[in-house]
């Protein structure tokens, strides 16, 4: 299965990964903090740099070309997404994002009435915005329980979490700090039920898996470019009647019509040509005649193809009897991001070894899932991240464990 991804191809399109240190091609296992961007990607964006900028509103070639990108770019990411170009907004990242997103929802609520409902296992960008703006107005803020044994959140008390009351829940698809999937269609159906808006984190699952903003049933999903191959951009979703009535803080002169009115000031657009082709390089990895088709047949040949290397890694870890795997079982799905310890060694001195003699290139520590990790209760410097992306290869997994295996104590 392994032999029909074209691991060559997809590499060829990554200048990146032609560094080298120590005498190593760097592997790099940091996709989860920043994916290596596609050639593609950096060409278009310095080839609009280069071919004259504009802002928008002219009525010359280099403004109306701006227009059409910031369009375009609309379109890629409703494909990517399964979404309606009409609900895609950008801004500099996904927490301006989603502080801005948390500031409009909430000039609406009355203060000191209801809750909101977050969870112990997200990155904190899909918790603080939402606990901020619920302090400011002095309403309950209730966590949907993470559970150390399972890895996975835990959902039995859902019904009394979200009440009849609840204004918002905020969930996470995917966790960057150990990969669980979340189930959330529970979690949605729930939120629905009692007329709460739904929140998406999906910064960490649309680098892995298919996100279908409608099939969900989200009012507002994120996620972030760079994640995915792109630049460093971020993303939101919003539901056309949810953003056409939310109050925007925004400046007199600006749009109001959305999704625009969510932009504040000047978009990056030379970032935006870059998600186009971001976009794109996805979707040349899979078949079909229209984008979304490519996306969804990209998606699987990733997928099966990460999961491969996943579960090597996993393998060739649990067979070193000083690494302790922090991961759900074997039936709940997981992205293929492999986070473990080494006994007795700071996590930081670890992945400190590891880029030093086999320029292999693995972060450390909460990764802003601060939460989780004091949940989690790890001491010496938090989690050892491998985190894999669709140009890793076997080689770079098998020297990944050989590493470990060869790691000094002091
Ligand atoms: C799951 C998750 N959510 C949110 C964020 C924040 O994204 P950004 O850096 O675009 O603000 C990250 C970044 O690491 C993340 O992994």
């Amino acid at each position: 299965m392994v032999e029909h991804y074209p691991i060559d191809k997809v590499r060829e399109q990554f200048p990146a990964l032609q560094r080298i240190e120590h005498d190593h091609f760097v592997a790099y296992f940091d996709g989860p903090g920043g994916t290596q961007v596609a050639g593609r990607v950096i060409d278009a964006m310095a080839n609009y740099m280069k071919n004259g900028v504009a802002n928008l509103g002219g009525t010359y070639s280099t403004a109306m070309e701006t227009a059409f990108i910031v369009e375009e770019a609309r379109q890629h990411v409703a494909n990517l997404l399964g979404a309606k170009k009409e609900n895609i907004a950008f801004g500099a990242n996904m927490t301006t994002l989603a502080f801005r997103v948390a500031r409009a929802l909430s000039s609406e609520w009355s203060h000191s009435k209801g809750n909101i409902v977050v969870t112990e296992m997200d990155h904190h960008a899909n918790i603080d915005p939402w606990v901020t703006a619920a302090l400011e107005k002095g309403i309950e803020v209730r966590y949907i329980p993470f559970q150390q044994e399972t890895k996975t959140l835990q959902l039995e008390k859902l019904d009394e979490i979200i009440s009849d009351d609840t204004k918002l829940v905020a969930v996470g698809l995917a966790s960057n700090a150990i990969g669980t999937i979340t189930d959330c269609a529970k979690i949605i159906q729930r939120a629905k039920d009692v007329g709460a808006l739904v929140i998406v984190d999906a910064v960490h699952a649309v680098p892995h898996f298919v996100v279908d903003f409608e099939q969900l049933g989200a009012d507002v999903l994120f996620c972030s470019a760079y994640k995915f191959f792109g630049p460093h951009v971020g993303i939101v979703a919003i539901e056309e009647n949810l953003f056409n009535r939310m109050h925007i803080f925004k400046l007199r002169p600006a749009s109001d019509e959305y999704p625009a009115k969510l932009e504040t000031g000047t978009l990056n657009f030379e970032g935006l040509v870059g998600v186009i082709e971001a976009v794109r390089f996805m979707a040349s990895i899979g078949e079909g005649n229209i984008l979304r088709e490519q996306i969804l047949s990209a998606y699987e040949k990733m997928e099966r193809y990460e999961h491969y290397l996943a579960e090597r890694l996993r393998q060739g870890l649990q067979t070193i009897d000083y690494v302790m795997l922090h991961q759900a079982n074997d039936n709940v799905k997981k992205t293929p991001t492999v986070s473990f310890q080494v006994d007795r060694l700071e996590a930081k001195d670890v992945c400190q070894q590891l880029a030093r003699k086999y320029a292999l290139h693995l972060e450390y520590g909460d990764f802003y899932a601060q939460t989780l990790v004091e949940k989690m209760g790890l001491d010496r410097g938090g989690l050892i991240r491998a985190g894999i992306a669709p140009y890793n290869t076997v080689e770079e997994i098998d020297r990944l464990i050989e590493a470990v295996q060869q790691i000094d104590f002091p």
